[in-house]
This record gives structure tokens, sequence and C-alpha cells, in this order.
């Protein structure tokens, strides 16, 4: 027999860890394996396994501390504990309505060699779809407060495996993906041609971001990321390229700490998942049950919806976030000079106020209506905008009335162009201002370099701060939807009203950059999507030549994908980005965006691929609806999707919005095609995707009348 290599290597670190072990222990629950050793040398390591096959080799665990230590060996155990949970828990909104947690905790207790002896537990849970672990400071005598000058966690891999990666960058998550393998990671490329980012800050060229996809050569799906990422720095990793080992590497502060700590404290959570299924890791619910449960006691207030805006506008230059174009210059009367292109003045909100009520679209999200839009951006300074002081043409008072008599929510903008200071200096003034006039969500920004000066978007400070501000929306009853924040890490659990965040590359890089192609949609909820929802923006309608700015610029889809989005795409504040006008012209495919919803009883990933397609049917909350959404990447497609997860014997009227057999993302984008059949849980549909493609369906249960008109669907026709 010839033995490959890396298995002969991984034999014998195997071999020798275990022969030269102090103690080990192994956990396992369904196809999934942890053991954990503590060798001679007393340096703790845990390996992962799926069905035996190794996922993450021996991997070393610690950190060097300001405390003049290095907490990485000369450990003792001082004890062990094991137990195991199994509960079913409800989401207050979600992909499912229950969520099952079901685990096998192993908790290491160690004692570090030094004097005074620190004493550090490692946590580990076991899922039957991967592992989470964590560190634990217990209170103790010898160690009080601390500074986590790095933390050592590896994550070595057994191979080469095909990575969908962005830069770990210190400011921002909005690149483009590039899938290469391990051995090709280098960022260096993609930070410098990203001029599109307003602030980027990635001086390790070998560091990535979490959540990191990845698929091995034998077909394992991997995802590492964290959860309940809390008074701490986000975690990215820096990728040895010789031999796959990943390492934990935190977002620095001006000083290059990464933590300032005080025990008792205990770390994010670091999470692997893992299947032979990708499907498995789009289901996984590993993040939420890692974090706790909800904070708020009374959660009756916490509405999903979908919203229009007074923003795509912006975004495509039609009309303009400031009021003026002369910051420094007041008209004879001494009021600032109007330019003309003001999008938030009272008549045009109004206009967005009726498309909403008109459409079965519950709130309205009104950007610039607030002083400071003037010279907002890149300039990096403290005082910019005044978050309680309308602009002269935006009347709150008349539209708090008006939206309120159309049943239709106003809300909030509150960008901070970084100055997050500045922000909780006025938040509390804020928030009772949404409390006056009736906002029940707000939409923040962080669009450039962050004040306090020498923070990272992603440090432990701004960490901090996006969580004062989800916890001061929650007393206020305010839902939170943050851009440009850290990525998630299933906080949401915790804090029901922080419902979404973008932390990624949107769908408005397709206005104001050249874009992203059409693969972006069929990689994100295998990457950002991991740690929670995200306010994407779909449903752009006008394909092409919707920017004045820039004439030549289209969306790398086609209209059908932009339904399919509110599928695939999963958020409880889903937005209809495009113009009302732009919809007027689709009415009959704009009815899909009027019956989907945003809250779901149960999700079915029915088939994906990572960078390839992904096919998801949900069930809408309280109701027998079903609605399903197909992507695909530039590559056409046949979808091949089975209805199984319909009730068994009930009839159903499938209507189904799917790509002309003529239309292509470039060249064709708005070509599309409606039918209507019935259907049951044995109907398998077969629909071509388009390239840059997808298709849509809502599936709701079929009347008698619709019975005897519409045909029934033949399978595999
Ligand atoms: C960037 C956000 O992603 C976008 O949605 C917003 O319109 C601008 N910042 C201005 O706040
Ligand atoms: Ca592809």
């Amino acid at each position: 027999m010839k033995l490959n290599p890396i298995l002969l290597s991984v034999l014998l670190i195997c071999l020798f860890i275990t022969s030269s072990a102090q103690h080990s222990e192994t956990v396992s629950l369904g196809r999934i394996k942890m053991q954990f050793t503590l060798d001679k040398e007393g340096a703790p390591a845990y390996e992962v396994f799926y069905d035996n096959k190794p996922v993450i080799l021996p991997s070393r665990l610690g950190f060097k501390l300001n405390v003049d230590s290095l907490l990485y060996n000369g450990f003792q155990l001082t004890g062990t504990e094991k137990k195991s949970s199994d509960q079913i828990w409800q989401t207050v909104w979600g992909e499912t309505k229950d969520i099952r947690n079901h685990y096998e905790e192993l908790n290491i207790h160690l004692q570090s060699g030094h004097t005074p002896a620190i004493r550090l537990n490692l946590i580990f849970r076991v899922f039957d779809d991967g592992v989470g672990f964590r560190y634990e400071f217990p209170l103790q005598a010898g160690l009080r407060y601390f500074i986590v000058t790095d933390e050592l966690t590896q994550f070595n891999l057994s191979g080469n495996n095909k990575t969908f990666w962005i830069p770990g960058d210190f400011d921002s998550n909005e690149y483009l993906y590039t899938t290469s393998l391990i051995s090709e990671i280098d960022n260096r490329k993609m930070v410098e041609s990203a001029t599109d980012i307003a602030v980027r800050v990635a001086p390790d060229p070998f560091a990535v971001q979490t959540p990191l996809m990845m698929k091995t050569g034998d077909g394992l799906y991997i995802n590492i990321h964290e959860a309940a990422l809390v008074n701490y720095a986000a975690m990215q990793l820096h990728v040895n390229t010789k031999n796959y080992s990943l390492t934990s590497s935190l977002v620095p502060d001006a000083y290059g700490n990464k933590a300032y700590l005080r025990a008792p404290f205990k770390t994010p959570w670091r999470t692997i998942i893992v299947s032979d299924k990708a499907a498995d890791i789009l289901s996984s619910k590993m993040i939420l049950n890692l974090n706790e449960p909800s904070a708020l006691s009374n959660t009756s207030w916490i509405r999903p919806m979908k919203f229009a805006g007074v923003w795509w506008e912006m975004q495509t230059g039609k009309s303009t976030w400031n009021y003026s174009d002369f910051p420094d210059s007041t008209a004879a009367d001494g009021k600032p000079i109007p330019n003309g292109k003001h999008g938030a003045n009272t008549a045009n909100v109004k206009r967005y106020i009726d498309f909403a009520a008109a459409n079965n679209i519950q709130g309205v999200l009104v950007e610039g209506w607030n002083t400071g839009w003037e010279d907002w951006f890149g300039n990096w300074k403290e005082l910019v905008f005044n978050f309680i002081k309308p602009y002269p043409d935006f009347d709150v008072v008349e539209l708090t009335r008006y939206a309120a008599s159309k049943n239709v929510n106003l809300i909030m903008h509150n960008e901070t162009s970084g100055s997050a200071t500045d922000y909780e200096r006025q938040m509390d003034a804020a928030f009772r201002f949404m409390n006056q006039y009736g906002y029940t969500s707000v939409k923040t920004g962080y669009v450039g370099r962050i004040i306090p000066r020498g923070e990272h978007h992603d440090g432990q400070w701004m960490v901090d701060h996006y969580l004062r501000v989800a916890q001061k929306a929650a007393e206020h009853h305010v839902m939170l939807d943050s851009h440009e924040p850290v990525r998630p890490t299933g906080l949401q659990r915790t804090w029901p009203n922080w419902m979404a965040s973008e932390a990624a590359r949107g769908n408005e890089y397709n206005a104001f950059s050249t874009g992203s192609p059409p693969e972006h949609e069929t990689i994100l909820p295998f990457t950002r999507l991991i740690g929670g929802p995200m306010d994407y923006t779909p449903g752009i309608f006008k394909m092409k030549g919707y920017t004045a700015n820039a004439p030549a610029r289209q969306m790398h889809s086609t209209l059908c994908k932009q339904l399919a989005l509110y599928v695939t795409m999963y958020s409880p504040l889903q937005m209809v980005a495009d113009l009302p006008e732009n919809y007027e012209k689709h009415k009959d495919a704009f009815q899909f965006i009027k019956d989907v919803t945003t809250d779901w009883e149960d999700t079915r990933i029915i088939a994906a691929e990572p960078g390839d397609y992904i096919y998801i049917a949900r069930k809408e909350k309280g109701s027998p609806k079903c609605f399903l959404g197909a992507i695909t990447d530039e590559n056409n497609r046949v979808a091949d999707l089975p209805l199984s997860f319909l009730d068994k014997g009930n009839k159903y009227l499938a209507t189904i919005y799917r790509d002309a057999s003529n239309a292509d993302w470039k060249d064709n984008p708005e070509a599309y095609t409606i039918e209507q059949f019935i259907v049951d849980n044995g109907t398998k549909l077969r629909i071509e995707l388009a390239k840059g493609g997808g298709a849509a369906m809502s599936i709701f249960p079929a009347t008698e009348s619709d019975i005897k008109k519409i045909h029934a669907y033949k399978n595999s026709r």
C-alpha cells in the first residue's frame, strides 16, 4: 500500500501527540469528533474529524498577554467536566421558527506554570454539524485587568483547500470574493485595486476575513467563523500558504493591542462548521446556538418588514443626499442655498409612502433628511451630522402624520461618517427623536475612517460601540440595521432588534462602481450571511441605464434573479430597492415582491454549491404559503426543484417567475416569463436559469377554481 505523504504526516503527528500526551479526551456527536490533547510540555491542542476524516489537524491554542506571559504551554490540567444538552428554542424572527440546540460539551480547566499561576478554561461544544470552542479566564487572584496582545488559536487544515476569501481588512468587508487554493492566497492585488472601497487597511497580505468558506479535495465543506463577538476584536485568519495553517489574527487598536479585558471573561466562540453537503452549511444553526438567548423579555414590538427607500435615486445620481452644493455660503436671507435636487423633500417622501402603502411594503427609509451631508465624506472630522435637525424641506411633523395615516413606518437614517464618538454624544437625543416622531427602525452607517482616531471598524472599541447602539435602540424599542459595521456573529439571537447589517459588498456597488459579478450572490450566503442577515438591497428592475453618472453601468443579474434574492438572501428587513416608477413598468413581476414575506416558519435548502448556484424554499411563518428562489452564477443551468417540502395531499398554485429563454444578465436582463401550474409535494420542477439569472416562485394553496382553470405541472416535461 502506498501512503500519501500528507496522510502519513497526519498519522505521525497523531501518533506523536497521543504518545506524548499528558491528557487526551474525545467528544463526538453524529459524524463529528473532537479530540483535545495536553502534551507532555503542557501545550493544549484540538483536532476535528468528520466521519473520522481529519478536518482540522492538531492545532494549538493560547495567548500572548501583556502581563509578560505567553499562555501557550507549561499548563497543568486541574480538572475536566462534560455535559450534554438537547433543547429546542423559538426565534423571535428568522429562517425557521424553532431551532434545536444539541451538543456535547467538554470543559477543560488549565493552570499555567507562572507565579502567580493563571487559570484558563477551554470550553468545547461538539454539534452534529461542527465544533465551537471558547476561552474563559475565570475570576482569580493572579489575574484581574490584562491586555491580549495576540490570540494564538490555530486551525491547521488537512490540505490545499479551495477557498472563497476576501482580504483581512481592519475596516472593510466590502471586497469581491476570490476563489483560489489556500496556497494562492495573497490579498495585495485585491486591496490595491479596490479603489471603490472608502477605507482600506490590510497590512497583512496573507490575512483573510471570516466567515471563511472552503472545500477540500475530497468534497468536504468547511466554514470557519466566530460566534458572540462581544467586548473583543474581530478575528481574521493569517494564512500560511505552505503548510495550510490558519492562525487567528485580531484587529488591533492604535497601540497594536487587541483586547483590554478584566477577569472573569469569556472570549467569542471559534466555530468550525463541516459537512459533505454544501446545503448543510447554509442550514447550520450552530452560530445562533452559541449565542445567549434573547436579553429582551418583551419582543412584541420587533417586526420583520419590507421597506422602500428614498435611496436608490441618490445612489444613481437622480437626486442628492445634500440639500445645498455650497457648504460655506448662504443666500442673502441667511438660509442655505438649495441645489434643487435634494431627494428627502416632503413631497417626494410622500410619493414613496404612497407607493409602500399600495404595495404591502411596511416601511420607508429616508436618507439625506438631516443636516450635515454637504461635506460628510472623507474628511475624518469629528462633527459632521446633526441627528435631530431636518433639512428645511423635510417636514418631519407632517411626514409622521402622513406615514401613520397610511400605516407605513418611516425608517430613520443615522450616517455617522465614521465619527462614532459624536454619535455616542448625540445618541440619546437621536433615539428620543425617533420615539417622538414614531420611527420604529434606524439604519446606521460608518462610511469613513473611524473616530476615535486609531480605532478600526472591526476592533474591540467599535465592536462595543455597535452593540451599545443595539442596546440603546432596544431601550427605545427601535430595530437596527447597521451599515459598515463588523460582520455579524449571531448576536441577533441575544439582541433580536439588531435585525440586519450590511458588512459586505451590497447591491449598491452596481450603482457606484463597476459592480459585482453574477457569482457574488452565490458566495455571500456561504460567507458573510453565516453570521447573520444582510441588508443586501435586492429588487432592482431597471437593469441598465439607471445611473446618470455612468450610463454604461449595469446590474450583473437578470430581473428574475433580483426576485429570487428575496428568498436566497435572508433578511428580516428586506429592501424593495428600486424606484417606484421602475416597478410600474413590470407590474406582473412586481407581484412577487408584493407577495413575498420576511419571516419564516421553515426553510429547506434544496441544493447549493458556493460560487455556482443556490436553490432555497421557505414557508411563511404561521401560513401555508411557500416561496422559492433559485439563482445561478455566470453560467446558465437547469435547476431541478423537487417540491417535496409541501404538505402531502394538498394542491397548490405555483406562480413561476423565470428568465425568458433568450434572457441573460448582460444583453437581455429584463426578459422574463410568468407561468402558473397546479403543483403538489410530488412535483419535480425543472427550470432553466439564464446566465447570471434566477427564478422565483410563490406557492399558495390552490382554490377549487384554480384547480379547474390551471394545468397541473407534468414532471420532467
Ligand atoms: C453606505 C451605505 O451602504 C449606503 O446604503 C448609504 O446610502 C450610504 N452609505 C450613505 O449613508
Ligand atoms: Ca462559478
